[in-house]
């Protein structure tokens, strides 16, 4: 439906466009970002003509133009390219998709080189193509508002700015800066970490000084260029060709390896390259050079593997699409957290850092002070860094209660116990303090690997037990897996899920199993990566390959970390519930390493001081136990290098695929995104099933290779009943976003 003009202005053809024109009596036009219709403006094709329109609009009435304003009426001043759109795009669609990167270009040209003055009036963030339609203003004003942020993550989803942003941003910070703080890591800056980096010229502090500020600079500047338009230009800290730059050039790719650990990410690699090639020429030449880096990533495989896990997926997922409707949210006022050590101590913090009161009890007052003593400690380096103030910091100590007596746990209407990993010591916990907290508390255990169903059979109220599973440390790790034991109730399970989002945190929502959905999972791995080590392969390439896999920790390194004995005791624990359960128990190749690391060689993982590393005196890594080759080295077998990476992230998958079957996972996102986000699946994957549906061939080709791995190295690569089916089906894992016609 067409909207009424209201505002005093000449009008526009389109009354619905999602751009509107509105031109003041004084010959300043305001062009209003505001797509009908939709939560946020996205630069969808429509949203791409509107924007060309406009700007044919502007060159057609220039002469009477004073000066432009861009600025939007919805929250967000634009959020960038439309993902539901960039992630349909498919090797057959290069041409528009490079056409669409064309059109942004030369409409954002067209505005920047009017020659009267344009604005940025940024009223809420602008990341990606919101900040690169920002960057093609002359002038860039930004309202300091909590959660506005600035930047062009478009790496962090694989992708590239293809509106100008990479040729922009190195015109305004020369090359080495655009890379390093805008470009490679894909910063979102608040608005005045922007405004100290140089990506914006002023911060206001209200819409009305938004407005004013936006005035004034258009009558104080009646004629506007680019900095890059200027007479005698150059690109500020040199270009490639300069002696200055050319001395740091070589250290990019080595910067560029640090970063994807030579994964294969190929956004790095596009920008830096759109970034080096675009500097020597002429800033047209540029644009073009720079849409044809997106083109090649925005038909990808890993861009689509990203946005399908990084935005829909961490979408469905923290909206809730696990969390059973029933139940009305309750926020949690008052939290009783048992047992302040590593665990307890980070949860107290992520608890009051979310604004609730929080009662931190371990088994001395000495011992609970210490726990809060940690949240100090991370306040006080966030201040010493300007992420917080001295107010922020003292009201959020305030809201914690250390203490060694359940009496003070009375009226806490959540309880999230963090002692030692015990069923009786856990058992008697919840039977001292259940009685004196609230008389529907939700219970929650954050145990790693203690079956919730079983836990529930020594504590009262079992309907309103839950695991609510955290990862170390609790203040970085944006996930808790939520386990749902065999009589946790719908609002226990609802209250849980609400507690995690209320903490800021990323809910998935799991059945019970033995070591739930991560630790399991990431157990195959480990397993895996062992198990080779005793067939003789070289632990160099073993480590290796899982650092080119894109694993964030190599898989031997991890191994000592979480220590062998750990390990051992899980597969004990394990072996033992099989075989009371009636089932046989079938090892792992990869237990009689850990058993002879462990018993022959004594080396139990870093904490004992040796494992398949060496140890210094103070803990360091120095280097792989050359005893490895030696005792387990088989120079004759000889293992291809692709087929040791894929090992390790087909073992994975492919559990993930048997939970799912189980029905310890219901949701194809919870498995992607829990995958990434709690246990370092590689994220150019899209997570766990995504890797699946993107494998080459898809889900036929993933089987093909499955067979092929367990016909080499053993049963447990044998593609489950679910993965066959479905790739006989045609079928894939999860949503249908990605499909193209
Ligand atoms: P920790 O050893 O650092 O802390 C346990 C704390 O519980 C100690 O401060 C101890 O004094 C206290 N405690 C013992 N008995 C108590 C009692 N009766 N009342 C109150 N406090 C008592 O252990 P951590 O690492 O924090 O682990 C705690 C739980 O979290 C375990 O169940 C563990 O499996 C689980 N977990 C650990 C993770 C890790 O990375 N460390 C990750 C996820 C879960």
């Amino acid at each position: 439906a067409r909207t009424p003009q209201t505002t005093a202005t000449t009008g526009t053809p389109e009354a619905d466009a999602p751009i509107r024109w509105e031109r003041d009596g004084t010959g300043v036009v305001t062009l209003v970002l505001d797509d009908p219709g939709r939560s946020a403006n996205t630069l969808h094709q429509g949203f791409v003509a509107a924007l060309t329109a406009v700007a044919a609009r502007a060159e057609a009435e220039r002469e009477t133009l004073r000066g432009i304003v861009v600025t939007s009426a919805k929250k967000t001043f634009l959020a960038g390219g439309d993902l539901t759109e960039l992630i349909r795009i498919g090797p057959a669609d290069a041409a528009v998709a490079f056409d669409t990167s064309m059109a942004v270009k030369r409409a954002l040209r067209t505005i920047e080189t009017l020659g009267v003055p344009v604005v940025a009036a940024i009223n809420g963030s602008a990341l990606g193509g919101g900040y690169e339609l920002a960057l093609a203003c002359h002038h860039r004003i930004v309202l300091d508002a909590p959660g506005t942020r600035i930047g062009l993550p478009e790496v962090t989803l694989g992708l590239l700015p293809g509106g100008g942003g990479v040729t922009r941003a190195v015109r305004l910070l020369g090359i080495t800066d655009a890379l390093l703080k805008v470009l490679l890591q894909g910063t979102q800056y608040t608005p005045r970490g922007a405004l100290e980096n140089g990506l914006v010229h002023e911060v206001v502090t209200s819409p009305g000084e938004l407005t004013e500020r936006a005035r004034a600079f258009i009558d104080a500047h009646p004629e506007s260029h680019q900095p890059w338009d200027a007479p005698g230009y150059r690109i500020p800290g040199g270009t490639p060709s300069s002696p200055r730059f050319a001395a740091e050039l070589p250290a990019f790719p080595a910067n560029l390896k640090k970063q994807t650990g030579g994964a294969p990410y190929p956004a790095p690699r596009n920008i830096l390259a759109a970034a080096v090639e675009g500097s020597q020429v002429d800033f047209a030449t540029a644009q073009t050079i720079e849409a044809r880096h997106f083109t090649e990533l925005v038909t990808g495989q890993t861009a689509k593997n990203m946005i399908q896990a990084l935005f829909f997926d961490l979408q469905s997922v923290n909206s809730g699409a696990s969390r059973p409707t029933g139940p009305e949210p309750r926020p949690v006022r008052r939290v009783a957290v048992l047992g302040a050590g590593t665990m307890g101590a980070g949860i107290a913090y992520a608890c009051a850092r979310a604004g609730i009161d929080v009662v931190l009890k371990d088994v001395t007052a000495d011992a609970a002070r210490a726990g809060k003593a940690y949240s100090e400690r991370l306040l006080d380096k966030a201040l010493a860094r300007g992420r917080t103030t001295g107010e922020q910091r003292d009201a959020l100590l305030a809201r914690i209660t250390p203490t060694a007596d359940a009496a003070d746990l009375a009226g806490c209407d959540a309880v999230i116990e963090a002692v030692f990993e015990d069923t009786a010591l856990k058992h008697a916990v919840f039977q001292e303090i259940v009685k004196v907290v609230a008389p529907d508390a939700l219970l929650c255990s954050n145990t790693s690997t203690l079956p919730i169903t079983l836990l529930a059979e020594g504590v009262e109220r079992p309907a309103d037990f839950i695991g609510l599973h955290f990862f170390s440390p609790v203040d970085r790790m944006p996930l808790v897996e939520i386990v749902r034991g065999g009589r946790t109730g719908e609002g226990a399970l609802a209250r849980a899920f609400d507690l995690v989002r209320q903490i800021n945190k990323t809910p998935i929502v799991v059945n019970d199993s033995r070591g739930f959905f991560t630790s399991r999972v990431i157990g195959r791995f480990l397993n895996e990566g062992v198990a080779m080590i005793g067939e003789g392969v070289p632990a160099a390439s073993v480590e290796q390959a899982a650092a080119q896999a894109g694993y964030p920790a190599k898989v031997l390194s991890l191994m000592d970390d979480l220590t062998l004995t750990l390990g051992r005791r899980i597969r004990e624990e394990t072996r033992r519930a099989v075989e009371a359960a009636g089932g046989t128990w079938t090892g792992h190749p990869a237990d009689a390493v850990v058993d002879r690391m462990a018993d022959e060689f004594h080396r139990p993982g870093r904490a004992g001081g040796a494992g398949f590393y060496d140890y210094a005196e103070d803990g360091t890594r120095t280097g792989l136990w050359p005893g490895l080759a030696e005792h387990f080295g088989r120079p004759d077998h000889q293992v291809p290098f692709a087929d040791i990476q894929e090992r390790m992230l087909f073992a994975e998958a492919l559990d993930a695929v048997r939970c799912l079957e189980e029905g310890v996972l219901t949701s194809v996102a919870d498995a992607n995104i829990g995958s990434i986000m709690g246990i370092g699946f590689p994220a150019w994957t899209g997570g766990v099933l995504q890797y699946i549906n993107g494998y080459e061939g898809g889900l036929p080709g993933f089987a093909a290779r499955a067979r092929e791995l367990a016909a080499r190295y053993g049963d447990r690569f044998t593609p489950p009943a679910l993965l066959v089916t479905k790739a006989e089906r045609g079928e894939r894992f999860g949503a249908e976003q990605q499909r193209t016609g």
